[in-house]
């Protein structure tokens, strides 16, 4: 599938504010470096993670790699947001390791593949709903469709990026319908029309919304980990560096590649739990680049320390069940 796998161009530079960033990436330079993966891979007594060469990201440059990061992250994007509180459970009830998958078998849905689309700020945002909605009534609940979000939310700028916020509060207040109902389209970079108001895209689908009673920002790592193990995985976002496309299993963070490893932009994802790996904390989190990236689709990334920014921009609502 690597002409499925690719990309275009980012919000950052939409809105010209990464202009230090854009010239230091080399945007004709290729995304996979094969002389990193081999000299890190090497220093592996000095990291916790293994990098390697994923189809997704292969043949793709630097510039195309960009335009899959489509989350604004920072810049006031939280601003305002109301942020929710767990304080009625103690710490100490946060289990060491957790992983919804286990918790709840078989509610927790696949990996998705977000193609050449910067659409990653919706794939986060119904991922962690569908999810929500499964826990909540614990029974399978469909797939729901990030192309609403990307045709329809119009405080976004659909394959060019959105925010995570601006998701949640399309969520809460429009809702989105299911996968069958308007299935994934903009794969290629470019989002198709929203349908009218009422009706599927496949007309023998059901026509549902799927709403959240309200949204909310985690603020601190414990609010994340209760807001997980009671309600399932919630949307993350993070700085996404050249070093994060070659992840290919352990726990990533940025080590010695920091000093010739570009940021690409904000790139939005669902967090299904945390753990401990040889003496580093982690959270698991499902990525949208398909399953043949990373371990199976997912990655571990260090959890504590506010790593690429995964702590500062978390957000979930909590199903309206009818
Ligand atoms: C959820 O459903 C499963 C399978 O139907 C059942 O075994 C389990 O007890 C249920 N859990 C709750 C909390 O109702
Ligand atoms: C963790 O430690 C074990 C035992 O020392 C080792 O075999 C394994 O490769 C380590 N895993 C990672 C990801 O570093």
């Amino acid at each position: 599938m690597k002409s499925a796998a690719a990309v275009v161009v980012c919000l950052l530079c939409l809105l010209g504010v990464a202009a230090a960033a854009r010239d230091y990436v080399r945007e004709e330079e290729m995304a996979l470096n094969p002389v990193h993966v081999r000299l890190h891979n090497d220093d592996l007594g000095q990291t916790t993670w293994m990098a390697g060469e994923s189809d997704f990201f292969q043949g793709k440059t630097l510039q195309e790699a960009k335009a899959l990061m489509g989350t604004r992250l920072g810049g006031g994007a939280n601003e305002g947001e109301a942020v929710r509180t767990f304080d009625h459970i103690d710490d100490g009830d946060i289990p060491d390791e957790f992983d919804a998958r286990a918790q709840w078998p078989g509610l927790i849905h696949p990996i998705r593949n977000q193609e050449k689309c910067g659409s990653c700020w919706a794939f986060g945002a119904v991922e962690s709903l569908g999810d929500r909605f499964a826990i909540a009534t614990n029974a399978s609940s469909p797939v729901l469709s990030p192309e609403d979000l990307v045709s329809c939310d119009e405080l976004s700028l659909g394959c060019l990026g959105g925010f995570i916020s601006m998701a949640w509060r399309y969520i809460e207040s429009v809702g989105v319908v299911t996968e069958r109902c308007f299935p994934y389209a903009a794969g290629e970079g470019n989002a198709p029309p929203c349908p009218p108001k009422g009706q599927c895209v496949s007309k023998s689908a059901e026509y549902k919304k799927y709403r959240t009673s309200d949204h909310y920002r985690l603020d601190t790592v414990e609010d994340i980990q209760k807001a997980i193990m009671t309600g399932g995985p919630v949307e993350g976002g993070f700085e996404v560096h050249q070093s994060f496309m070659h992840y290919k299993s352990g726990v990533y963070s940025r080590e010695w590649w920091k000093f010739w490893d570009p940021e690409l932009g904000g790139h939005a994802i669902k967090i299904i739990g945390w753990g401990n790996q040889n003496g580093t904390d982690y959270w698991l989190v499902a990525n949208s680049w398909g399953t043949d990236w990373g371990l199976d689709g997912y990655f571990k990334i260090k959890k504590g320390v506010n790593e690429c920014d995964i702590e500062s921009s978390v957000y979930a609502g909590d199903p309206l069940l009818a």
